[in-house]
């Protein structure tokens, strides 16, 4: 791959990378398509990384099928797939982690402990593996790929991050490899995340900037779902991931969530005035 990779660029091409721990869906193919448009080669990584897993987490039952998530990848126009072995990332001994602090503690990070560590050292590699011109990242885990970009401009690793927009399913669920644990019954009642965040939009564009009023008012939306269970609700500006007291009209606002529906536990998010 390290060949593969470094011959292409040699050839001139620009070389895109799509980051995926597989199981994909359109969420992913949005990605890919936005690579294809930008890039002359895209190369789609397909790795679960272990370290980006709590040991109470769902690393054990993540669903694993590389055989169609190639299907999917080529028959989007990817053209190649990069599944490394585990010895690969992380070879015997391996004892070097990258750590944006700050943002890596908040949010995600505060219910996650070391999650973003292990997100950005396992990205660190991937790009040190195949040095993309751009990598494509997904609006719905906005703390990563505003934590992506910090790391990227931080170290000056020469790869443009590129953020694509949530993609949603027709009653607004965000997509996520997670949405296949959901019942039935969970998978109506995982619609409240994008209804409360609605709702908080709307709230907001009828002139509420008061975060505690905005915060309550979804938090209302979410408590009346019987099955649905807040981690934590948050709105923060998007440089350190501090909260706001009062939403301001000119700057990124970006409002968060994780939400447990039975026990499965969902992310989703808006950015109000401006984008990330
Ligand atoms: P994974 O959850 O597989 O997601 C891969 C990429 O797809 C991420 O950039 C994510 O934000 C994006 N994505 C997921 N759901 C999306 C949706 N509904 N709409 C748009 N984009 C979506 O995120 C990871 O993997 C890992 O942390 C990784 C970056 C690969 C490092 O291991």
């Amino acid at each position: 791959m390290m060949l593969a990779a470094k011959d292409l660029r040699d050839a001139g091409q620009r070389v895109g990378l799509v980051p995926t721990m597989g199981a994909l869906h359109a969420g992913h193919l949005s990605l890919m398509d936005r690579a294809r448009e930008m890039c002359d080669t895209v190369i789609v990584s397909v790795f679960l990384n272990p370290t980006q897993f709590g040991s109470g987490e769902d690393l054990d039952r993540y669903p694993r099928d590389l055989a169609a998530d190639a299907e999917l990848a080529f028959t989007r126009g990817v053209d190649i797939i990069f599944a490394p072995e585990p010895e690969e990332i992380y070879p015997g001994g391996f004892s070097t982690f990258v750590v944006v602090e700050g943002m890596s503690e908040k949010l995600e990070g505060a219910s996650r402990p070391g999650h973003f560590r292990g997100v950005t050292t396992v990205v660190n590699k991937l790009f040190n593996i195949i040095r993309p011109a751009f990598a494509f990242f997904g609006r719905k885990d906005a703390q990563q790929a505003l934590i992506i970009k910090r790391m990227v401009r931080d170290l000056g690793m020469g790869t443009e991050v590129v953020v694509g927009p949530t993609v949603r399913e027709a009653d607004g669920l965000a997509l996520s490899s997670r949405n296949r644990y959901l019942s039935a019954e969970e998978r109506n009642a995982a619609t409240v995340l994008r209804r409360a965040l609605e709702r908080c939009r709307t709230q907001i564009n009828a002139g509420e900037r008061d975060s505690s009023k905005l915060i309550s008012v979804m938090q209302t939306i979410i408590e009346a779902e019987p099955l649905a269970r807040i981690d934590y609700l948050a709105i923060t500006e998007t440089a350190r991931l501090d909260p706001v007291s009062v939403v301001p009209a000119d700057r990124p606002t970006l409002v968060s969530m994780a939400v447990f529906i039975g026990t499965t536990r969902l992310i989703d998010n808006i950015v109000v005035n401006g984008e990330i």
